[in-house]
């Protein structure tokens, strides 16, 4: 019953202990995807995941602190030690998942697709899509860009560093449409009434969830009570209703 001196070397190097001995939790995601990370007015980062790192800084009783990362670089970031975390909607991929450990999903979404309003009706899923008289525009390096590689092959892709110059490409009607995940595409498609029409049946399945190292069981074991413990006792559903129901 004695802890051996290689439970307190891992447990010394474990990042969960940093963040302690630190006094911060320093989280990187990318603005851009909304609900979950998005700039207010006032250019402040804010939504669904800004208030559950929040919670999560509280919950281990250190400062929170934001690390605005391009998405192509937010898993070589988290790999240097820029950010002990990604919370920043990433889909589990098995690819991905070769490189982070995830914790167990916080949500599950799909992709979903916004057309052109002049293509109602005659485009009904991504199968209609998948055809190379149609432009699809999506952002480089998401699942997105996975699922329309994959399943709309012999459309023509177009992508983008963010996904508000994909989606805008279907307003601009330079692409026939968008591919991405339903909470962005659905607030999108409110917001740009008749510019874009939202074909809302996920036709993937994406577990989301917090990624971080690799070999840090401490730190994976705190996130996935911690998870459990909000989905419990209605921390969870409070931030969620606050950020999905408008
Ligand atoms: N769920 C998608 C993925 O993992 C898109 C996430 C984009 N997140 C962001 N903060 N921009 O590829």
């Amino acid at each position: 019953g004695v802890a051996s001196a290689s439970d307190n070397a891992l447990w010394e190097k474990s990042t969960l202990n940093q963040i302690v001995k630190r006094g911060s939790l320093e989280v990187c995601l990318e603005a851009g995807y909304m609900p979950f990370e998005m700039r207010d007015k006032g250019g402040r980062i804010v939504g669904f995941d800004v208030d559950m790192a929040k919670t999560m800084a509280h919950a281990m009783g250190v400062k929170l602190s934001l690390r605005n990362t391009a998405w192509d670089g937010i898993i070589p970031a988290l790999l240097t030690s820029k950010c002990d975390i990604i919370m920043s909607g990433m889909t589990i991929t098995a690819q991905r998942n070769l490189k982070v450990n995830f914790a167990n999903p916080y949500i599950v979404i799909g992709q979903t697709i916004l057309i052109n309003p002049k293509l109602k009706g005659i485009v009904k899923s991504y199968k209609d899509l998948n055809n190379p008289k149609y432009t699809i525009a999506t952002k480089l390096g998401v699942t997105g860009e996975i699922a329309t590689k994959k399943l709309m092959s012999k459309a023509k892709l177009q992508l983008f560093e963010t996904e508000s110059e994909a989606a805008l490409q279907v307003v601009n009607g330079k692409a026939d449409a968008f591919v991405y995940d339903l909470p962005y595409n659905a607030i999108y498609a409110a917001q740009n009434e008749g510019k874009v029409d939202l074909l809302d049946k996920p036709f993937t399945y994406e577990p989301l969830a917090w990624a971080i190292r690799k070999g840090d069981p401490d730190f994976l074991n705190f996130l996935n009570n911690y998870l459990a413990q909000v989905k419990g006792d209605g921390t969870y559903d409070k931030i969620y209703h606050k950020w999905f129901k408008t």
